[in-house]
């Protein structure tokens, strides 16, 4: 596999960024060899599409309710990544939410500054970074419950309490079209965790034990700016997401890309109005691994910049996430030990982990 599209070698700086980024040498964005991005491969096929707006008609006729559970497991197991039909969000509430994320970030830095996340935190933020390189974009971080609840210990004094961060709004107009599109993407979200619960036989009333009342959900603007030298930097690193499921939105430029099976990246069709689902690790640790929780990036161009929405689906923040106990059984032991789902997402903020590999080895 060729890393290194245009055979550049390593020890290239990079000095350029965009507006009111300051590019320090040892904040760069230079990726090593091994992480440079190849062009990705379409052989490996297309994901999947489901049609989700089967799933009320599909409530009430059993043969098209099990087909539509075979079509979610089927996309868990071998995609880990599918795109959904029929998903209702309103097409207009998407061009309004695309205009609001190009207008934030077209304002100069220092306004954008005012909104500036701290540590862990909500609002704006430049310096995200994937195995410790820094990611070519820029972004803006809301939570869908008004507020972000994590349980949190103090490094001084040791002391377990929780950590609570408030969403901070460039302005009421923006407030309203994420508002609005975090209740859509929220609803989708659940629909589909559901379908996915049922597709693994399980009973829909532990559902709310995981999912009831969680103040964790996370909603993102991304924004990759142009790059004159894309071959050498990653607009986010390859990483695993930490929730339940994403609800990702891109839009027509295209450079997602998702890791196989066999280890080549697949270039993710842009479909600026279907939005992409993707398992995230606490689903991968409660299905015991039947689910995957898919290693993904983004690439970016010298052409065009990028916009894409995130919609993160989590657990609640106290809950203990483990295999659930009807999908282990002696011949297939739990691969994990309990992880409080609020914790493990303070590990993975604080820390430069990218995927789940560490929750098998280290808790
Ligand atoms: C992400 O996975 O963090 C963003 C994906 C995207 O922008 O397509
Ligand atoms: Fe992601």
């Amino acid at each position: 596999q060729d890393n290194s599209v245009n055979g550049r070698e390593g020890g290239v700086e990079v000095e350029q960024g965009w507006e009111g980024v300051e590019i320090e040498r040892e904040e760069g964005f230079l990726r090593p060899l091994e992480q440079r991005p190849c062009r990705g491969v379409q052989e490996g096929g297309v994901i999947p599409v489901i049609d989700v707006g089967a799933a009320v008609s599909a409530g009430v006729n059993p043969a098209a309710r099990r087909a539509l559970l075979a079509q979610v497991k089927h996309a868990c197991q071998e995609w880990g990544f599918f795109h959904v039909a029929n998903h209702g969000i309103p097409l207009s509430l998407i061009h309004r939410l695309r205009q609001a994320s190009k207008e934030f970030f077209q304002l100069p830095s220092e306004v954008k500054l005012q909104v500036k996340k701290h540590a862990g935190g909500l609002g704006y933020y430049q310096g995200q970074l994937t195995n410790n390189i820094r990611d070519w974009r820029e972004v803006f971080d809301m939570s869908a419950c008004g507020y972000l609840e994590l349980p949190h210990t103090d490094p001084l004094t040791n002391k377990v309490g929780t950590k609570i961060f408030h969403n901070q709004w460039p302005s009421d107009a923006i407030r309203e079209i994420c508002e609005e599109y975090m209740r859509e993407a929220k609803r989708l979200a659940f629909t589909l965790t559901k379908l996915m619960w049922e597709s693994l036989g399980l009973p829909p009333t532990r559902f709310e034990d995981y999912f009831g009342q969680s103040k964790t959900h996370r909603f993102r603007f991304n924004h990759y700016p142009v790059c004159s030298t894309p071959d050498l930097v990653l607009g986010v690193g390859a990483h695993t997401d930490v929730g339940a499921l994403t609800v990702l939105l891109q839009d027509e430029v295209g450079g997602l890309q998702i890791k196989q099976k066999d280890g080549q990246w697949l270039d993710v069709h842009p479909d600026p109005t279907s939005p992409v689902i993707n398992v995230a690790d606490v689903m991968q640790v409660l299905t015991n691994d039947k689910y995957r929780s898919v290693e993904h990036r983004v690439v970016v161009n010298r052409k065009v910049d990028r916009y894409s929405f995130s919609y993160s689906y989590n657990a609640a923040s106290g809950i203990d996430v483990a295999p659930i106990s009807e999908l282990v059984n002696e011949n297939n032991p739990p691969k994990y030990k309990p992880i409080n789902w609020g914790k493990y997402t303070m590990l993975r903020i604080d820390s430069s982990l990218n995927t789940l590999e560490f929750e098998h080895t280290t808790l």
